[in-house]
């Protein structure tokens, strides 16, 4: 699979301490999951795709910090330069625009990227829309269901170190950081890396390191007691996308990871997969 060198920009804060002080923002705002979920009277963020967003404006329309940051991560509409500017403080929103999370448009800015709260995490990803730009080949997916089917079936026992292989925007490698003593992220496309880089930062996760590479390479020699893997695992003869499709013919990506990963394995450790596989007919 070729990887597209014209990615969507993004890139870190050029001072370290705004990643505290976007934590603050949040955190002060009350933007978590109960609080905006209660505030759109929905049931989960899935069930917010689907919701009108005139009903959905209607329920931020009261112009605290909360609201203008619900429209602008969530809902996904221009927010006016003033109220951003209050909600952000003491973040500058240039600072903001200069690492590609917004853009600035006259007296009006909106979201570059998504940006939610999960749990306790705050976890940045690419916007659906970026599937109909030309930098659609390095989408850097959200917590989709199979995400989370993974994450909730994740052995969450004490780990001296834990790999979390095509790590997307890294939700796996921020809860295992929790219970390993350290954890690697490792993704193919570069902008995944940037941005779980970005989302350990902001999370004030010290023991995730992330690095860019095809599968084992970049983790060579070393040994895990937990490998955590969503691999792109549709079975399709399409190569459009690096988060869903694996490169390789048929389930050959999910096989490979299978096949190599007990050299990675401490003695007594776990590969958690996801995969789909082919049953070629007549074959057990
Ligand atoms: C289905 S997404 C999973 C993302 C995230 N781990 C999750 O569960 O939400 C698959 C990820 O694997 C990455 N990937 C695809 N091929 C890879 C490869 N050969 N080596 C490493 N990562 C790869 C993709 O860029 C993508 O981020």
């Amino acid at each position: 699979m070729t990887i597209s060198k014209h990615s969507a920009p993004f890139s870190s804060f050029k001072d370290p301490a705004d990643f505290q002080r976007l934590r603050g923002v949040f955190e002060a705002a009350g933007y978590c999951n109960t609080n905006v979920l209660e505030k759109l009277g929905v049931r989960d963020f899935p069930s917010i795709r689907g919701s009108d967003v005139s009903l959905l404006l209607s329920k931020t329309g009261g112009g605290t910090a909360l609201d203008t940051i619900i429209r602008l991560f969530l809902i996904e509409v221009p927010c006016d330069i003033e109220n951003m500017k209050l909600a952000f403080q003491p973040l500058k929103l240039e600072a903001l625009a200069e690492t590609g999370l917004i853009r600035i448009t006259g007296t009006s800015a909106e979201a570059a990227i998504k940006l939610l709260p999960h749990n306790d995490l705050f976890i940045t990803f690419d916007q659906t829309r970026m599937l109909q730009t030309g930098h659609r080949q390095n989408y850097v997916m959200g917590i989709g269901s199979s995400t989370l089917t993974l994450s909730n079936l994740t052995i969450r026992k004490r780990s001296r170190q834990t790999l979390d292989l095509g790590a997307g925007c890294g939700i796996h490698a921020f809860m295992a950081a929790k219970h390993s003593e350290r954890v690697i992220a490792v993704d193919l496309n570069p902008r995944a890396v940037q941005i779980a880089s970005f989302n350990a930062r902001l999370n004030g996760l010290s023991n995730v390191e992330c690095l860019e590479g095809d599968l084992f390479a970049p983790v060579k020699g070393q040994k895990f007691d937990l490998v955590i893997t969503n691999p792109p695992f549709v079975i399709s003869p399409e190569t459009r996308y690096i988060y869903r499709d694996g490169g390789l013919e048929a389930d050959q990506l999910c096989r490979k990871i299978v096949r190599e990963v007990p050299q990675y394995l401490n003695e007594g450790g776990y590969c958690q997969i996801l995969c789909n596989w082919i049953e070629p007919h007549g074959q057990e």
